[in-house]
């Protein structure tokens, strides 16, 4: 959704959702966005929670709707209901876990069904943990490419790295693509 605010200013809100299983750091990746915080032990998402964040783009402002959605198969149908309406969405797995790999073709099927297939960005987590990597960015790249991801990116929630660029390319890139749809 776009208004125009002034002339040369103009204000658009986006809903986006995560999806990824349960554990793959989800809530982390938002916590250090919005809060710049990080949280050692794992809270299992009971349901969702929402976020809001304003990022300034060029002469426009782009405010994100964050919905982040528990990762256990419990969740579906809740899932189902709260993706409705989502503009953009990051598919996340964990670095260290090939399982949560694979089963991104899952997530991506989910939201395709859920939103009508919506513009997504792919995510691998957990790059401080590089000793136990299990997936390579090379892969990641490719999946991202095979499944026709807007984008791909590495982060750590726990250092930080990635986290930033990551939403500021998803807000960039969702305002182009809105946008160029005139
Ligand atoms: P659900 O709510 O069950 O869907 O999980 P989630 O995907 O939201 O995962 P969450 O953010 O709760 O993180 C799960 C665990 O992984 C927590 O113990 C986090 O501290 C840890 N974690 C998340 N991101 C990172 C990271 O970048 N590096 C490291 N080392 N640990 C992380």
């Amino acid at each position: 959704m776009v208004n125009k605010l002034e002339s040369s200013e103009k204000f658009a809100r986006y809903k986006m959702v995560l999806f990824g299983d349960g554990g793959v750091g989800k809530t982390s990746l938002v916590e250090r966005f919005i809060n710049d915080k990080f949280e050692e032990n794992y809270i299992c998402t009971l349901g969702y929670n929402v976020y809001e964040k304003q990022i300034a783009h060029e002469n426009s402002v782009i405010s994100f709707m964050i919905w982040d959605i528990g990762g256990q198969e419990k969740f579906r149908n809740l899932r189902q209901k709260y993706a409705e309406g989502a503009d953009v969405a990051f598919l996340v797995y964990n670095i260290t876990d090939q399982t949560s790999f694979l089963n991104i073709l899952n997530w991506k099927a989910d939201l395709t069904e859920f939103t009508g297939g919506i513009p997504f960005i792919l995510i691998g987590t957990k790059t401080d943990l590089g000793s136990k990597r299990q997936v390579s960015q090379a892969e990641g790249k490719k999946l991202a490419s095979e499944i026709g991801a807007l984008d791909f990116f590495e982060t750590s929630a726990k250092t930080g790295a990635g986290v930033e660029n990551a939403f500021r390319q998803l807000a960039v890139k969702t305002y182009q693509a809105h946008f160029s749809q005139g």
